[in-house]
């Protein structure tokens, strides 16, 4: 094993952020069809924190610009597209960018072990 202790599974609902520090590390757990996704809570963009987003589809929409990421691959789904919350149109998504190329949001490796959820490495 050799993780770290973040939660126990029961915390970690579908829908819903449970926001945890471990060792510097800003992590955001939930649920995503009954598998556990840990995710940065900073965006990719600008470095702003996700916990607030929007959990849709097992993935989170950043309440900052909108960019959206998958909760397990972290896999940046849509880029730049929206200002707290108002949708820009296409024409200014590349502005709102501010130069930041699209990126994927970091994502933990974890383990979970008799009702518990660690952190690796
Ligand atoms: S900080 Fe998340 S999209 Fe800009």
């Amino acid at each position: 094993m050799g993780g770290q202790f973040i939660a126990s599974l029961e915390e970690v609902k579908d829908g819903e952020f449970l926001k945890r520090e471990v060792d510097g590390k800003k992590v955001l757990l939930t649920r995503v069809n009954g598998q556990i996704a840990a995710v940065e809570n900073r965006c990719p963009h600008l470095g702003l924190p996700l916990a607030k987003g929007e959990i849709c589809d097992g993935a989170v929409t950043c309440p900052f610009h909108g960019s959206r990421f998958d909760l397990l691959s972290g896999e940046n789904l849509d880029w730049t597209h929206s200002f707290f919350g108002a949708e820009l149109p296409k024409w200014s998504h590349k502005l709102i960018a501010l130069g930041k190329a699209p990126q994927d949001l970091h994502t933990f490796d974890i383990e979970c072990v008799d009702g518990a959820v660690y952190l690796r490495g």
